[in-house]
């Protein structure tokens, strides 16, 4: 099939990639410049594992390639995705301002392209989205009906970062929200080689199942982080009790770690913003709005350990292992580190910081302070104190040489930080 993939973020470029993987062929845009003349260089803007080896292939093949020039791509293909960002706008309502341009623009194109074309929304957006706004504003910018000149379905991404392509290539489903049967069989056909369950069901509830899983493995997280903080006052080991609740299979081990929460760029935006639609019809998800309010201040129970440990923080040197929200990606978007370091240089503290991939985006997000110092080996950033903060599991951490004769709290349970002078963990 020949796709264009519009955004070409995380979810974009793994998404073009993949496609073209699957022997399609694909283009990708973006509005940054520089970003699609990476791609062309076959350079990924994004860290992710295998991503640039196989974006590499494709382009020396010749079945894929990016462009800023939207018409152009519409124009060549057949079916568009749209993987633009969806990020939290005013009073945590989801700002659509990126989809509605990227749809408008698309319908202008649309009312000069002969010939049918499939409209699939891969963002992340409200129930009703897709029905309400996308397809409406199609049919008033390019004078045609939805389901005669164009078809529009909802397809929700599972992916996650740092394990992008194997969930993209093996998902545990595809959830598909097509408007009439031709946009469904469209993807239908698309997805033909996947092994997993496809579910076919209409927008509105595609864009819904994509909210209530990330708001129930949110949700499962803090769920977890609140049974472990219970236990760390009962002196209970959290991932003993996490364990044993695993093994009921209804439960399953699966997203129970606890630790210092959930960061990211979906989890937190998407649960405010399904708590943003839901005020929409004057229901206020009690659940939902708990599991955002023991994230919020769970980065800070490493902070809270290690002053009632030592006292005041001022003028004290603190290394932090991990700026990346996970390991596996260069992400930081609603990561732990920001609230740690925010709050340790707050409290007069000197920071070495120190990630295998995400030390570009530490700089752009806190620019020259003082008090903060990056490094990119985790050895000569642990020398620089007595006392470690873990923040990411990175497997460049899990090295016993670090931490003997430290004082460590961890936030992220890493057994090999436990030969320290001194080791606590947030829930154990
Ligand atoms: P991102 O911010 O990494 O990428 C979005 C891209 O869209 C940017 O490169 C931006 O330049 C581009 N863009 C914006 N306006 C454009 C326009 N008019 N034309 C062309 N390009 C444009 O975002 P992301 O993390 O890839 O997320 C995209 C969507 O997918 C969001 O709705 C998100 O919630 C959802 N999602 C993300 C993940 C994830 O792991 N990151 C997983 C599942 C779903
Ligand atoms: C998450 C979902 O897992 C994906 O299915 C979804 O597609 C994606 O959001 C999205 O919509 O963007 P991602 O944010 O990449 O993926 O990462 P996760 O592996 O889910 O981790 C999210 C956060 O939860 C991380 O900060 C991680 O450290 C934390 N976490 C995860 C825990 O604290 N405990 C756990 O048991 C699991």
């Amino acid at each position: 099939m020949k796709i264009s993939v519009i955004g070409t973020g995380y979810v974009g470029l793994v998404t073009g990639v993949c496609f073209a993987e699957l022997g399609n062929e694909v283009i990708c845009v973006d509005v940054d410049k520089e970003m699609v003349d990476k791609i062309n260089s076959s350079i990924t803007t994004i860290y992710e594992d295998g991503l640039e080896e196989m974006l590499k292939k494709h382009m020396t093949r010749g079945n894929l390639r990016a462009t800023t020039d939207l018409r152009e791509a519409v124009e060549k293909t057949d079916v568009s995705f749209i993987s633009v960002g969806t990020p939290s706008g005013l009073m945590d309502y989801i700002d659509l301002k990126y989809v509605e341009k990227v749809t408008r623009d698309i319908g202008k194109i649309l009312k000069d392209k002969e010939g049918y074309h499939l409209m699939v929304v891969k963002s992340t957006v409200v129930p009703g989205t897709t029905e309400h706004s996308v397809l409406p504003i199609l049919e008033r910018y390019s004078g045609k009906k939805a389901g005669k000149g164009f078809g529009v379905a909802m397809n929700p991404e599972f992916l996650r970062e740092g394990k992008a392509i194997e969930d993209f290539m093996n998902p545990d489903r595809i959830v598909i929200g097509g408007i009439d049967e031709k946009s469904t069989d469209i993807l239908l056909e698309l997805y033909k080689d996947f092994k997993c369950q496809i579910m076919k069901t209409n927008p509105k509830t595609a864009e819904m199942i994509k909210y209530a899983t990330n708001s129930f493995l949110a949700t499962k997280i803090s769920f977890i982080n609140d049974i472990g903080n219970i236990c760390k006052q009962l002196d209970i080991d959290a991932y003993e009790v996490a364990k044993g609740m695993g093994m009921d299979s209804r439960i399953s081990p699966k997203f129970l770690n606890p630790g210092i929460g959930f960061g990211g760029s979906c989890f937190p935006k998407d649960v405010k913003a399904i708590v943003g639609k839901a005020k929409e019809v004057y229901y206020k998800p009690a659940i939902l709005n708990a599991a955002l309010e023991l994230n919020e201040l769970q980065p800070l129970k490493l902070i809270e350990l290690l002053e009632r440990n030592i006292g005041f923080l001022k003028g004290v040197d603190i290394t932090i292992l991990g700026l990346a929200f996970k390991p596996g990606t260069d992400d930081m978007r609603e990561a732990p580190s920001i609230k740690i370091i925010t709050s340790l240089l707050m409290k007069g503290a000197r920071v070495h910081a120190t990630d295998p991939k995400a030390l570009n985006e530490a700089r752009k997000i806190f620019g020259e302070h003082e008090r903060l110092k990056l490094y990119d080996d985790p050895m000569e950033a642990v020398k620089k104190s007595k006392y470690i903060m873990i923040v990411t599991e990175w497997d460049e951490f899990k090295r016993e040489e670090l931490y003997k004769g430290k004082v460590v709290i961890d936030g992220r349970r890493v057994d090999e930080a436990k030969v320290a002078e001194y080791y606590e963990g947030v829930c154990w």
